[in-house]
């Protein structure tokens, strides 16, 4: 009696927690997934980038798939040394729409996961899902600079109930210069 009361609740700690884990978007497809992305959001908790969250800007990627299945981000940020582009390269994992990479600056394998995505509008993107204040962050990202509003509260909801505090939850505005020069 008391052993099966005892595998009743185990049962259902086990459901709340697999509840509680994220899921990727069903049935993620690469290929629609490709192209030019901006990141219109951006939740990060970090103590280190708060000096940084006012300066932050949307910033610009282009999403490749490669044959192995992983994918490439080139991403594009202004420095003080002008324009410039980072490429990260995604390694597939057995399930769609979650990848994995290494971090050379946290020297740490990181999971990011694509939460949410219609494809021809927004992307909702969560690196390193357990939640750890330097490691884990929300992206937001948008094919045009702007976005709906109603996306917006969808992302800022989201990073909120991660556990991001409001004020680390941020959109910002875009650049003023154009990054890549090339971009219209
Ligand atoms: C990409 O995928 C293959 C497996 O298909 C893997 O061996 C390779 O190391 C991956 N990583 C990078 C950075 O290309
Ligand atoms: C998906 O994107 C299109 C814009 O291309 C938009 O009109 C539509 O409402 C979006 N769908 C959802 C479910 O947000």
């Amino acid at each position: 009696m008391r052993l099966a009361l005892v595998t009743i609740v185990m049962t259902m700690l086990l459901l709340e927690e697999i509840k509680a884990d994220i899921q990727p978007q069903k049935n993620f497809d690469e290929q629609r997934f490709a192209g030019k992305w901006y990141r219109v959001g951006l939740a990060y908790d970090s103590p280190g980038f708060v000096p940084y969250r006012d300066k932050l800007r949307i910033s610009m990627g282009v999403v490749e798939p490669q044959s192995n299945g992983n994918i490439s981000m080139t991403m594009w940020s202004i420095r003080s040394t002008g324009c410039r582009s980072k490429v990260y390269v995604y390694e597939k994992t057995a399930t769609p729409g979650v990848f994995s990479y290494f971090s050379v600056r946290h020297n740490k394998v990181k999971d990011i996961t694509v939460v949410e995505t219609n494809y021809s509008e927004y992307a909702i993107v969560l690196k390193f899902k357990k939640m750890n204040r330097d490691y884990s962050q929300v992206s937001l990202y948008s094919r045009t600079q702007k976005l709906r509003p109603e996306v917006i509260e969808k992302f800022k909801a989201f990073a909120l109930a991660r556990g991001f505090p409001k004020e680390s939850v941020l959109t910002p505005p875009p650049s003023s210069e154009s990054c890549p020069s090339s971009e219209n």
